[in-house]
C-alpha cells in the first residue's frame, strides 16, 4: 500500500499538503493524516479524493509515539511522501513564556518531528520524499521568538544531515523555510504578544508556499524558500553579522 503521511494535517500548511498531494499523486492508495483535532481531519476527507486514514494523536506524548509505531508495524505501509508539518511557536521573551510552551515547542517541533521521521524510515522505500517544515526563523537567532527559531534551526540542521545519510537510498529530504504564512499558526503564536508589523505585510499564501515546496521536493531540493524576499533573507543571513540582525530584530519589536 503506497501512502503519503502528513502530520499537522488539521490546519494550515499540513492541510494544504494533503489537498495538493492528493491532486498531484493520484496513484497513492491512502494519505495518513495526523493531528489532535480528528473532527477537522474527518472534514478534510470531503475535499480530497484519496482515502484518508485518520490518526488522532498528540505527538508531544510518548504514548502517542508508541501508538504510532504500533500502527506502522500493523499496516506496514510503503511511505512515498512524509510531511512533518505539526509545529507551533509562541512569541515573547523566554522569561515571559509559560513553562509548558518553553518545553512544548521543543517537544513538538524537535522531538516529535525526529521521532516520527525515525519511526517512518524503515517504511520509506527508495526514491521517496521527506518534507520537513522548518522556517526562515531557522536562519538566524530571533530575540522575542528565541525558542521557536532555535527549534527550526534544529529541524534544518537535522534534515540537511539526514538527506546526506539517505542519498544511497535515493530518498530526498527537503526543509521548507517560509517566512510568515497566513494560517492559524498566529492564533497561537500571538496569544500574548503580536508579531511586528513588517511580518504582517509579507504574509504568504499557504497554497503557494505548499505548491512551491511540493515542486522543489520532487526535484530533491535540500531547502525550499518561497518568495524573493525570503530568498534574499536566506542569502543575507550567510554574511550579515548575527549581532547586527539581532539588534535590528530587537529594536523592531
Ligand atoms: N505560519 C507560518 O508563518 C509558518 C512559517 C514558517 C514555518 N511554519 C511551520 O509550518 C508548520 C505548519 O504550521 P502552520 O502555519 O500550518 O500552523 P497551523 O495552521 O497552526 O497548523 C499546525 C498543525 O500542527 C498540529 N499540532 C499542533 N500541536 C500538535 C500536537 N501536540 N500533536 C499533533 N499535532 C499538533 C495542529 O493540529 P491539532 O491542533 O489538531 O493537533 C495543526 O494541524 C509548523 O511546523 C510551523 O512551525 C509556519
Amino acid at each position: 500500500m503506497k501512502i503519503a503521511l502528513v502530520t499537522g494535517a488539521s490546519s494550515g500548511m499540513g492541510r494544504e499538503f494533503v489537498k495538493q498531494i492528493s491532486q498531484k499523486y493520484p496513484k497513492l492508495d491512502e494519505i495518513w493524516v495526523i493531528a489532535r483535532r480528528i473532527d477537522r481531519l474527518s472534514e478534510l476527507q470531503k475535499e480530497v479524493k484519496t482515502p484518508l486514514k485518520i490518526i488522532g494523536l498528540d505527538l508531544t506524548k510518548d504514548e502517542s509515539l508508541n501508538e504510532f509505531e504500533s500502527i506502522l508495524a500493523e499496516y506496514k505501509p510503503d511511505v512515498k511522501i512524509l510531511v512533518n508539518s505539526a509545529g507551533y511557536g509562541k512569541i515573547g521573551n523566554v522569561e515571559e513564556l509559560a513553562y509548558e510552551d518553553v518545553t512544548g515547542m521543543i517537544d513538538l517541533n524537535c522531538k516529535a518531528l525526529t521521532a516520527v521521521t525515525y519511526l517512518v524510515l524503515p517504511y520509506i522505500s527508495n526514491r521517496s520524499r521527506i518534507i520537513q517544515l522548518a522556517s526562515s526563523a531557522a536562519f538566524m537567532p530571533q530575540p522575542g521568538f528565541a525558542i521557536y527559531a532555535a527549534t527550526k534551526s534544529y529541524v534544518l540542521s537535522f534534515s540537511k544531515a539526514l538527506g546526506y545519510e539517505l542519498k544511497k537510498r535515493n530518498i530526498t529530504v527537503t526543509s521548507v523555510c517560509p517566512g510568515p504564512v497566513k494560517t492559524e499558526f498566529f492564533d497561537i503564536a500571538e496569544t500574548e504578544h503580536s508579531i511586528p508589523f513588517y511580518k504582517k505585510v509579507v504574509m504568504a499564501d499557504p497554497k503557494k508556499v505548499v505548491a512551491h515546496a511540493i515542486k522543489e521536493a520532487a526535484f530533491g531540493k535540500e531547502v525550499s524558500v518561497y518568495g524573493k524576499l525570503m530568498q534574499a533573507f536566506k542569502t543575507s543571513s550567510k554574511f550579515l553579522p548575527q549581532k547586527m540582525v539581532c539588534n535590528i530584530i530587537s529594536k523592531g519589536r
